[in-house]
């Protein structure tokens, strides 16, 4: 499989990959995604229409990392940095099954608070974010939350592909929101189906936000509920703070397990699970947990419908505001 992307994509792919126009590249994989086995792409095409609210795929050909191999930084989009040269070799396999993954579910989008706009971000310990609740994280459990929770326009699915994994591997913990709600009681799910909470930016967007109100965390129907989550989460009357405990305990009750290695790849339905991370030792020598990680819609024009048509290759998939209703 290795042979074939080298020959398909990567060799015919420009020299250095770009997190903001990752269209040359994705392309390419996306033309080539049958290279993914079938089995692989039976399971995406289950979560696309709604069979599978995840697919975990182990053992995916790896990128080889030199000792203390790792993102430089300037693709973090803090310090307003655009990008720069990259001295540093990427995981160009790595981002060829981002790639083919991505465009079997949709298409690739970014927001410019997170990570500058990137579309493929970099997931990796940052002393500054060791102790919050973002992808800089490690000191402390992430707890479990929808992605970008806060925003109108979130991602469908949610792309996570481990570059580099030293033991032990701390846990993605999944939970599929159906599971959850099936372990609480009536009245809670009744409550959490008002929209009575409000839900604050995560630490990870580069500009401060305030919370946003009238967040209904329950939605869809009985039997196809949907989850919108944060650890921010509030309510003010006390039966909503004893809905939002409850809730919490009985996510955490039935989630899953995900141990990332080099070369696996977790995709998700961001309204159908909740995700975290549990606490794991960094140590900022270079050879830290690395992953990659994209964004995922469905339907990119849902952008382009509001956003107007793409002034240049990719621009119109980065949200230019950072605040919505
Ligand atoms: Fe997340």
């Amino acid at each position: 499989m290795a042979r074939l992307v080298s020959d398909h994509v990567i060799g015919r792919a420009p020299g250095q990959v770009d997190y903001r126009e990752t269209g040359a590249h994705f392309r390419l994989a996306e033309l080539s995604g049958s290279i993914l086995p079938e089995r692989v792409r039976d399971a995406l095409a289950g979560l696309r229409e709604g069979g599978h609210d995840a697919v975990v795929v182990h053992g995916l050909p790896a990128d080889p990392l030199d000792d203390h191999q790792q993102p430089d930084g300037s693709h973090d989009g803090r310090d307003g940095i655009d990008g720069g040269a990259e001295a540093t070799p990427q995981p160009l396999l790595g981002w060829t099954w981002l790639g083919m993954v991505t465009r079997q579910l949709g298409h690739e989008y970014g927001y410019r608070a997170e990570k500058g706009g990137n579309l493929v971000h970099d997931v990796r310990p940052r002393p500054d974010g060791a102790a919050t609740q973002s992808n800089a994280s490690s000191e402390v459990d992430l707890q479990l939350h929808t992605e970008v929770a806060f925003h109108e326009i979130r991602p469908d699915f949610v792309l996570l592909y481990g570059v580099r994994s030293p033991q032990p591997r701390p846990a993605t913990r999944l939970v599929r929101i159906a599971d959850a709600v099936r372990e609480c009681s009536p009245e809670t799910v009744r409550r959490l189906r008002e929209p009575r909470f409000t839900i604050a930016a995560p630490d990870s967007f580069s500009v401060g936000e305030e919370a946003v109100d009238g967040i209904r965390p329950i939605g869809g129907t009985p039997g196809w509920p949907t989850i919108r989550w944060h650890s921010s989460i509030a309510g003010d009357d006390p039966s909503d703070k004893a809905a939002i405990t409850e809730f919490r305990a009985a996510a955490e009750r039935v989630a899953h397990r995900v141990r990332l290695a080099p070369g696996s790849l977790l995709a998700f339905s961001n309204s159908r699970c909740l995700h975290g991370r549990d606490a794991f030792e960094a140590h900022y020598d270079g050879r830290d947990r690395w992953l990659l990680r994209t964004y995922v819609l469905r339907d990119i024009t849902r952008l382009m419908s509001r956003y107007g048509p793409p002034p240049g290759n990719g621009a119109v998939r980065r949200l230019a505001e950072t605040r919505t209703a």
